[in-house]
């Protein structure tokens, strides 16, 4: 999604804020633009729909030596994709230039008081009121910084913002409400500035992190910054990433969707190492250790996520469930928000995100912050908002994830789940079991890759059907929706998720050998009920594309298509069957030729509610 970039030192300012914007590229967006002053304290823009590479030929050679540059990379959200509503945005003579992430939600009321004193709008964008009330105030207030602080204090919703003036031409104004913004410290008196550190690891690691309504006036060698409300300054707390920017690399792989659906043994490993001893039973957690305590009084656990997070979640219902015997709800951190729901101090929010910046997430997070009770996370990415949001929580360690789809995330999730499940599980059950088997589940998983040939000559067969139906009982059901929606993201086709036992009761009049059905039918104590669901969609002429346990001979006869998983426990089936599920619509979007990486109109990171 939205990403802002920014330099002032004695680099080529257009070299560095180019370089940044292309490690956020990953993301999703759909337009990208750049503002620099020039030698002469003239400003320049250069903005265009399409990629980042685009604007190198497009900037001036002489102007590369600019030392102040700040730049977007666009995800439409109010406006169409094009070079009028790429970032940056600028007042009427061009001397206020604005990049925006987040969404200003009374835009439309401010865009029409500005129309009534004369300006004038060319874009469909939120953003470009910023520019113009800065402008309106500038008319009115004494300084820049006058202007700029009355005119964020009137914008309401979300944004992070660097500005650059003609005014003042050697500074960068930043600002942020709800939407992550940090800056670097440089060594040689420079800057940097992000909406995602990870961007700007490779100069450096020192960095400030903005809070809400934080105004920081960046100059070669000073960084100044204020409270926006109470208009009093404030020391910047600067403090050093204890984290390597991990070197992502194609390989040999096409793409990274490939790459990291190949990643998962890796990712299966990378979960468990150190925190598990089989042998022992033990399960550590350094994370949750100083919350270890508040963990044994706990009576709920209330998770909440998005996308494919969220699914990894609902896995995590029934494994906590399980083995905890603690009461699990899972949430859409998008409706979490609205529900006034009683929330007692022995609650606990957890959240997972792999980007930690999912702006529904942050916003469930917020929501909680003064209820008194403990706010975990699962997250992948390291130092990101949701990890410093909450009070204890579990890294996934799984390498940064590219592609646009989750796959490997949402493999490390659920192991971080078992893992949870079995740190604050009592020992009972198959404990030992699971944790012997979490070390055979790389293995496992590396067989199940394997067969991708066997998948994809399988997926080839159905590349052209229109609608596919994924079921799934149990610890299935969670699986069935996420492989559905994998389905629908990579590849454009419809696909709906459904709890196997809910077939008759409304989409089973769907069926027909038009639309074939994906069954997670493996072995657990429920594959009976599953495969008498599977006889009702034959007996109806729907195809069907069946991932039984290896060995099972029951359901040969009702499969068309057959995909055997290695045996497993239940409580580790969905990290297998989703490799298979994550295989079977990669094959079929690469047949259909799309982006599989940056899957139209969808973004990795979504920093908006
Ligand atoms: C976006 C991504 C999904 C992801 C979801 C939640 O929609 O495309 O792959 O599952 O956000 O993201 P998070 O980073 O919070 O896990």
């Amino acid at each position: 999604m939205c990403g802002i970039i920014g330099y002032i030192g004695n680099k080529s300012a257009c070299d560095v804020v180019l370089n940044g914007l292309r490690a956020l590229e990953y993301r999703g967006y759909d337009s990208v633009g750049i503002a620099y002053m020039d030698n002469h304290g003239a400003s320049k823009v250069v903005k265009q729909a399409g990629r980042v590479e685009g604007i190198y030929p497009l900037i001036n050679k002489a102007n590369l030596q600019s030392h102040v540059a700040i730049g977007h990379t666009r995800w439409a959200t109010h406006g169409s994709p094009n070079i009028i509503n790429a970032h940056p945005h600028i007042n009427g003579d061009g001397s206020i230039l604005v990049v925006h992430n987040g969404i200003i939600e009374n835009y439309l009321e401010i865009k029409q008081e500005l129309t009534k004193n004369g300006y004038t709008f060319i874009s469909q964008t939120d953003t470009e009121v910023i520019p113009h009330l800065i402008d309106y105030y500038s008319k009115h207030l004494g300084t820049f910084e006058d202007a700029l602080t009355a005119a964020l204090n009137d914008l309401k919703g979300a944004y992070a913002v660097a500005v650059i003036t003609t005014k003042e031409p050697d500074k960068i104004y930043a600002a942020k409400l709800s939407s992550p913004l940090v800056i670097g410290v440089g060594k040689h008196n420079e800057y940097f500035l992000a909406s995602d550190p990870n961007a700007i690891l490779e100069h450096t690691k020192k960095v400030v992190f903005l809070e809400d309504y934080d105004l920081a006036i960046i100059s070669r060698d000073k960084l100044f910054l204020k409270d926006l409300h109470k208009n009093i300054p404030k020391h910047p707390k600067a403090e050093l990433l204890d984290y390597d920017r991990d070197k992502v690399v194609l390989g040999d792989f096409p793409n990274f969707t490939l790459k990291e659906i190949f990643e998962a043994p890796v990712a299966i490993k990378a979960a468990t190492l150190g925190r598990i001893q089989a042998d022992k039973g033990i399960v550590k957690l350094g994370g949750l250790e100083i919350v270890a305590t508040q963990l044994k009084l706990i009576d709920r656990i209330v998770i909440v996520a998005c996308g494919t997070s969220y699914y990894a979640g609902l896995v995590g219902e029934y494994l906590i469930e399980e083995f905890a015997s603690i009461p699990v709800e899972v949430q859409l951190a998008s409706e979490f928000k609205y529900r006034k729901e009683p929330f007692s101090r022995s609650s606990v929010l957890l959240t997972i995100s792999q980007s930690g910046e999912t702006a529904d997430t942050i916003a469930a997070l917020n929501k909680v912050k003064d209820y008194g009770c403990l706010r975990l996370g699962i997250v992948n990415a390291t130092g990101s908002s949701v990890a410093r949001l909450t009070d204890a929580g579990v890294y996934c360690h799984a390498g940064p994830e590219q592609a646009v789809a989750s796959t490997k995330a949402f493999i490390s999730q659920v192991t971080v789940l078992i893992l949870i499940a079995l740190y604050l599980s009592d020992g009972t059950n198959s404990y030992r079991k699971l944790l012997k088997e979490l070390e055979l589940l790389p293995g496992k998983a590396q067989k199940v890759l394997d067969q991708a040939d066997k998948i994809k000559s399988i997926a080839l067969k159905y590349k052209n059907y229109k609608d596919f139906m994924y079921v799934g009982r149990k610890y299935c059901y969670p699986c069935a929706l996420e492989g559905a929606l994998k389905l629908k993201e990579i590849s454009y086709i419809h696909a709906e998720g459904y709890a196997a036992g809910e077939m008759k009761h409304g989409p089973l009049a769907l069926i027909d050998k038009d639309f074939p059905t994906l069954a997670l039918a493996t072995d657990s104590p429920e594959l009976d009920k599953t495969i008498s669901n599977l006889e009702e969609i034959k007996a109806r002429g729907g195809p069907l594309v069946i991932i039984a346990s290896e060995g099972n001979k029951k359901i040969t006869k009702l499969a068309d298509d057959l995909i055997y998983l290695p045996e497993t426990m239940e409580q580790t089936q969905p990290i297998l069957s989703a490799i298979v599920l994550q295989l079977f619509a990669y094959f079929i979007a690469e047949a259909k030729q799309v982006d599989i990486d940056r899957p139209r109109n969808l973004a990795k990171s979504v920093t908006v509610e």
